[in-house]
């Protein structure tokens, strides 16, 4: 399928902006962008064609598919200086790969510089038939949730975004949001009463939300007015049944939840707050959308926040299906280990990662690995990239409370064993939650979070915070795994017409 990447102007919050945004069409282009669906083993294949137009905003673009492992086929992660060179207006790029055993709550996002923030974000759910929350068959032995089997027939999708009124070239750091969409809609102080995001429920069903953060920057805090959430997914991995009546959700997290609607019929707040000082408190609808029961009337709701009992805490997740996740053995076994020292330099405003900005170069990562380049030495951003051997298992740790946290580092080309959370203590090698963005804290002197992977995915896979700003301003690595094995699937890339290099590269490494 294709998906047009265009601009319009629009007013999600009341204020009206020109954006960058997707559609299946020029004609709907839309905050967020559609929600593209698939069954697992499915191979996607969707053809970007850049229609911009707009000067005043970035007019190359990129799409990266948040979550997938994108094994054997690296070229299209999407990230624009480490697997790419942007899609030029006018142009189009085919992204094409298998979901192969992946399935559960993704997104997709452009990947080149802060241009998500400018509107380019959208879901995509990759269903799973056999999924235990889905089917009474496997529910009944695997995961019970109060005694009852769950059939939802519909996925009821959740998207949390930051808006901003300035378009992202325009900001500097630290950006200032002006409004939180649920679901593409919202309001800003002092704004108009633009229309809340209104999700209907029957009275007595039990609902799989699946909740996406497409934040740019914030950590939101979500709750449901009278309605506890069992959290059943974190980033597209199922988890055992967890209620909890508050999540504290980072910038490309995901979870899966279900919602009783065994309230009264009647509207509930649904509630997401930023961290961020510029936007406080729920007055006149602001960071809200509104739960609404069928028969209930058209109005606001009047219910107010209950107070938080039972927060989601990380460290508390365990994994439904894989206890001992692939190469996490005993502790002191990792094969490589990496600390990662994140600081800020305030009279250059880059953060650096052990010392080294991430910074863009011309040719990509991946394209200097198939021109030659396997050593870390070789390769550019001089400093930002680390070669890892094939199939060892690999343990980072990374200190939390440096300035601008918390950091939520996203892993690209894996899900990571979180054997310490932010917040804890504690090891846990034995069960420990996978996901793929882990939020690193906010205290130097509490916040170690140590994560685990096993090298099973040869590729350049960029290892960055998920606040946009952060990695524009350098808060990135980029891992060369097992480097002499990086090839090309087949259908190669559009590279010709991507990146202008490719053609004075040997060809014979192609
Ligand atoms: Cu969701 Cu590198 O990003």
């Amino acid at each position: 399928a294709n998906l047009i990447i265009g601009n319009k102007a629009i007013a999600p919050d009341g204020y009206k902006r020109s954006a960058v945004l997707a559609g299946a069409s020029f004609n709907t282009l839309s905050f967020p962008g559609p929600v593209i669906r698939a069954t697992k083993g499915d191979t996607l294949q969707i053809n970007v064609v850049d229609q911009l137009t707009d000067s005043t905003m970035l007019m190359g673009t990129s799409i990266h598919w948040h979550g997938f492992y994108q094994k054997g086929t690296s070229w299209a992660d999407g990230v624009v200086g480490v697997t790419q060179c942007p899609i030029a207006p006018g142009h189009s790029f085919l992204y094409q790969f298998p979901t192969a055993d992946q399935a559960g709550t993704f997104w997709y996002h452009s990947h080149y510089s802060t241009q998500y923030c400018d509107g380019l974000r959208g879901a995509l759910i990759v269903y799973d038939p056999t999924d235990p929350y889905r089917t009474c068959r496997f529910y009944a032995r695997t995961a019970q949730v109060d005694n009852h089997c769950i059939l939802i027939s519909e996925t009821t999708i959740i998207t949390l975004a930051d808006w901003y009124h300035l378009a992202s070239p325009q900001q500097s750091l630290p950006a200032n949001i002006n409004s939180v969409l649920i679901n593409g809609q919202g309001r800003f102080p002092g704004g108009p009463e633009s229309p809340l995001s209104v999700i209907k429920v029957v009275p007595n069903k039990r609902y799989r939300f699946r909740l996406i953060s497409m934040s740019c920057d914030p950590a939101f805090t979500f709750s449901i007015d009278g309605h506890p959430m069992t959290v059943i997914e974190a980033d597209s991995q199922s988890v055992q049944p967890l209620t909890v009546n508050e999540i504290t959700i980072h910038a490309g997290q995901r979870y899966s939840f279900i919602l009783y609607a065994n309230n009264p019929i009647g509207n509930y707040w649904i509630r997401s707050h930023p961290n961020d000082d510029g936007l406080k408190g729920y007055a006149g609808g602001i960071n809200s959308a509104i739960l609404r029961y069928y028969g209930a009337p058209t109005k606001d709701p009047t219910t107010s926040k209950a107070s938080v009992s039972n927060p989601l805490i990380e460290a508390n997740l365990r994994p439904l299906y894989n206890p001992a996740a692939p190469g996490i053995p005993s502790p002191g076994a990792a094969d490589v280990n990496i600390n990662l020292e994140i600081t800020y330099n305030n009279d250059t405003q880059k953060f650096l990662v052990n010392n080294v900005p991430f910074a863009d170069v011309p040719v990509p990562v991946l394209l200097q690995i198939l021109s030659g380049g396997q050593s870390a030495i070789d390769l550019l951003p001089a400093g930002s990239v680390y070669t890892l051997p094939p199939n060892k298992v690999i343990e980072i740790s990374m200190p939390g409370g440096s300035t601008g946290s918390p950091h939520p580092m996203h892993l690209h080309g894996h899900d990571f064993s979180v054997v310490r959370s932010a917040g804890s203590k504690q090891y846990n090698y034995v069960n420990p939650v996978r996901r793929d963005v882990v939020n690193l804290g906010e205290s130097r002197a509490e916040d170690n979070v140590t994560v685990r992977f096993k090298t099973d995915n040869s590729g350049p896979w960029i290892l960055h915070c998920h606040i946009d700003w952060h990695l524009e301003a350098g808060l990135a690595v980029v891992f060369a795994e097992d480097a002499p094995s990086v090839k090309l699937s087949n259908p190669p890339p559009a590279w010709d017409q991507l990146c202008p290099i490719y053609n004075a590269l040997p060809p014979q490494t192609f």
